[in-house]
């Protein structure tokens, strides 16, 4: 499939979804989707960093995760620390950066201290960065951002009219991280989850019913075709781009 350089999102989002299916349908318990997925994680940022896209932010554990029941919960935990322990080599590698959104200090100890040592280890790679969302919520992102300007005001550091989109994206955990141009959901479901809800205001959807451990580089490069086909108006008429 042909890409045009030209035309890559700056950011690509995906809500990985649909790992607890496949195992379903290899006759396998939950967790064994969540490894394989674990596996098309690798593959695609891979991918990803080759192509040439500069950010690409993954939907790993929402806040609403939290309700699964408990052993699903320890395992994805588990799997996760795992995970970031061995991926550190492959993005030094690939000149891949990591970086973590969401509510972190939620994580348990040992899943932060092997995130926090990833990330800093990868700090200074400039090819493609990975954002993990992890106890991410959307409304809860978009609470704390309101939170923190709601104390400036009250300090008087700040007046409510010097609020603007800028300062709103300054205050969100996607800081220096551009809007999403793409957000990709596998699994057949369409809807977004509570995922980075103000970042996606003019985002392009994609829904997929391949199941995240199905999802593959070809996969990807199909989405990405779509959207190469895609007229961003950004409230304009078609005449006026
Ligand atoms: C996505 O797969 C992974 C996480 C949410 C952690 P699911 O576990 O939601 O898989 P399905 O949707 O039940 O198939
Ligand atoms: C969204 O998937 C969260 C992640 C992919 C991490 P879910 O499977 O949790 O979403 P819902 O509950 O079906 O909307
Ligand atoms: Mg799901």
């Amino acid at each position: 499939m042909n890409l045009d350089k030209e035309m890559l999102p700056k950011h690509l989002a995906i809500i990985m979804d649909g790992n607890g299916r496949w195992a379903k349908q290899q006759g396998m318990p939950r967790i064994f989707g969540h490894e394989k997925g674990a596996k098309t994680v690798r593959e695609i940022i891979q991918e990803v960093s080759e192509i040439g896209i500069p950010y690409l932010t993954l939907y790993a554990f929402s806040t609403e995760n939290w309700k699964r029941p408990k052993l699903e919960v320890e395992a994805l935990m588990h799997l996760l620390s795992r995970y970031l322990k061995k991926e550190v080599a492959i993005m030094q590698e690939n000149n891949i950066r990591l970086n973590a959104i969401g509510d972190l200090e939620t994580l348990p100890s040992k899943v932060r201290k092997e995130l926090y040592k990833a990330m800093e280890q990868t700090q200074n790679n400039t090819s493609t960065t990975v954002s993990l969302a992890l106890a991410y919520g959307g409304q809860q992102e978009l609470l704390q951002m309101t939170q923190q300007l709601a104390q400036r005001v009250q300090q008087g550091l700040l007046t409510p009219q010097q609020i603007t989109p800028e300062l709103i994206q300054q205050t969100l955990y996607t800081q220096n991280i551009p809007p999403v141009d793409l957000l990709i959901r596998t699994s057949g479901e369409c809807r977004i989850s509570n995922f980075l809800l103000w970042q996606i205001a003019y985002a392009e959807l994609y829904f997929t019913d391949i199941l995240w451990p199905d999802f593959s580089p070809e996969e990807l490069r199909k989405a990405l075709a779509n959207y190469q086909n895609r007229e961003r108006r950004f409230g304009k008429t078609s005449e006026q781009l």
